[in-house]
């Protein structure tokens, strides 16, 4: 059956650039390209976004520190990030920045959408700010005092500021919620949602007038946007919101957003809110994965333990990078990063499990077949049994971003692969049997052709080698056939076995 193609747009939080990339950054990024992938394989037109986020207080402060101009150091920091999630072989389509000019022009035709229909309102903010999550706290989310994920006391704040009417708009946005229209997942984030609705939540602040770093408020000069108001434009602001209508219509009904749970209040409620209000649709669909600790700890620089994800490329590749952050745990829900267990994991699963079949089954194409695709009347039914029940599974695992899932099903075909080797002894039916062996090189051709498919998503580097090999040209969903007597390139190791492995 044709696939019909569709668009796919996958959006990741825009990283905040006071900080280094580090491998939570990584993570959802990650994520994301794992999605773009899979959807560009189905055919799909995807648009994937990622980007930083730059202006505010916390940005400001921290290049003071840093002795540069806030610009300045947003272009240092932004372009680390950059760099990073391009080592990560990560393909998004574009990397917004807040400080582009389309950015912050579109981010003034939404503020005016906003006034013109009665969304706004002047009045003063009495109260707490929490600079590190750039955000108006109230005394009861304080935990002795002190914002309970940063740890600081927040600041105490009197500003002019322009308010928005989130109150009219919070039914309409519950109802679509619960009404699917807007899909909350996993279903813990679902209630953690539903739960603010019923505990209220009140209008706030969409300028600041003592923050100078920032987008200046377009009907007060002497104001700039709250940065994050101006920062969840992105998600539309670089798709031509206003600066190209007909781009933003064929875009925006098909959005993912994608990001972990801390930030679950802005995505959930004030962004469908600000949307409603400008007269556009709220998103369909938000993703909320969970939060990890490394080595049972909260990553933090004075605890010493930020893991740079340029640590890991350099170690174990980018495929491996990949593979290490999205296999510690399931996804959607927290977890802790050991970095003890990477070179273990490492081995088992990549340089003993995928890169050792693909490695065995080509190196015995090349002994026992002159290197051709055996003459096999088609794979034999038990093993287009397995191809067929394996891709079912990855289908299903994606479609609800159950990276281990995956993971798991394509590892049971590559030990089913492994068993069909122990089991068929090829170097025995050599001797004894030329016909079967034929068949059964012609299955592990089948069973490796099927894995390196399936796993394109998440190690796109190695999978590309090994279709290159097996003569595919670019990958799509279906396997592309291998016709008998097509010769095959020899294979260089996919993953090297690493050190401090196991005796
Ligand atoms: N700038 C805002 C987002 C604006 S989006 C319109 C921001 N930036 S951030 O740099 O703090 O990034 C937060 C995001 O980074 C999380 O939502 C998550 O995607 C990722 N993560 C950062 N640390 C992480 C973990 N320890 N665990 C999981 N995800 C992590 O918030």
């Amino acid at each position: 059956m044709a696939h019909e193609k569709k668009k796919f747009y996958i959006t990741t939080p825009i990283y905040y650039v006071n900080d280094q990339p580090h491998i939570g950054h990584a993570y959802t990024t990650v994520a994301a390209d794992v999605l773009a992938r899979w959807h560009r394989l189905d055919g799909d037109d995807v648009f994937f976004l990622t980007g930083t986020d730059e202006h505010g207080a916390k940005v400001a402060e921290s290049a003071k520190k840093a002795g540069l101009d806030p610009k300045a150091f947003a272009d240092q920091n932004s372009e680390k990030f950059r760099a990073t999630f391009q080592r990560l072989n990560l393909s998004f389509d574009h990397f917004i920045r807040t400080t582009d000019s389309s950015h912050e022009r579109q981010v003034g035709a939404f503020l005016a959408k906003l006034k013109d229909n009665g969304a706004l309102y002047e009045g003063e903010y009495r109260g707490l700010y929490c600079t590190g999550c750039e955000t108006f706290v109230t005394e009861k989310e304080l935990v002795g005092g002190k914002c309970p994920i940063h740890k600081t006391v927040p600041s105490v704040i009197t500003e002019q500021n322009y308010f928005f009417r989130l109150q009219d708009y919070l039914a309409e946005v519950e109802r679509r919620i619960r009404e699917k229209e807007i899909r909350i997942e996993p279903e813990s984030r679902l209630q953690e949602t539903l739960g603010l609705f019923k505990q209220g939540l009140e209008d706030f602040s969409v300028s600041r007038e003592k923050v100078t770093w920032g987008i200046p408020f377009p009907f007060d000069p002497k104001q700039t946007v709250y940065v994050w108001v101006e920062a969840l434009q992105n998600y539309i602001t670089a798709i031509g919101y206003s600066d190209d209508r007909s781009r933003f219509t064929a875009w925006w009904p098909h959005v993912m957003h994608l990001m972990a749970k801390d930030i679950l209040k802005f995505h959930t409620v004030y962004w469908p809110a600000l949307l409603l209000a400008a007269g556009e649709e709220p998103p369909k669909r938000i993703f909320l994965h969970g939060f990890f600790t490394v080595n049972g700890e909260k990553m933090s620089k004075s605890l010493g333990n930020v893991i740079d994800p340029n640590r890991l490329i350099d170690q174990f590749g980018d495929d491996g990078a990949r593979y290490l952050l999205l296999s510690q745990f399931p996804f959607g829900e927290d977890g802790d990063i050991q970095e003890g267990r990477f070179v273990e994991k490492y081995n088992a699963d990549l340089a003993n499990g995928f890169g050792n079949l693909a490695s065995r089954v080509l190196a015995m194409v090349h002994k026992f077949s002159g290197g051709e695709v055996p003459v096999a009347d088609g794979v034999s039914p038990e093993v287009a049994e397995q191809t067929t029940s394996t891709r079912a599974a990855v289908d299903d695992a994606l479609a609800h971003c159950a990276f281990e899932r995956a993971f798991q099903s394509i590892a049971r075909l590559i030990a089913f692969g492994d068993g069909v080797i122990d089991r068929e002894k090829p170097w025995q039916l050599a001797k004894t049997d030329p016909e079967r062996l034929k068949q059964v090189l012609f299955d592990l051709l089948a069973i490796v052709a099927n894995v390196t498919v399936l796993h394109h998503p998440f190690l796109p580097k190695a999978t590309a080698a090994l279709a290159t090999a097996l003569g595919f040209g670019e990958l799509t969903r279906e396997v592309p056939p291998l016709p008998p007597g097509r010769s095959l390139a020899t294979l260089m190791p996919l993953f090297p076995r690493l050190g401090e492995m196991k005796k």
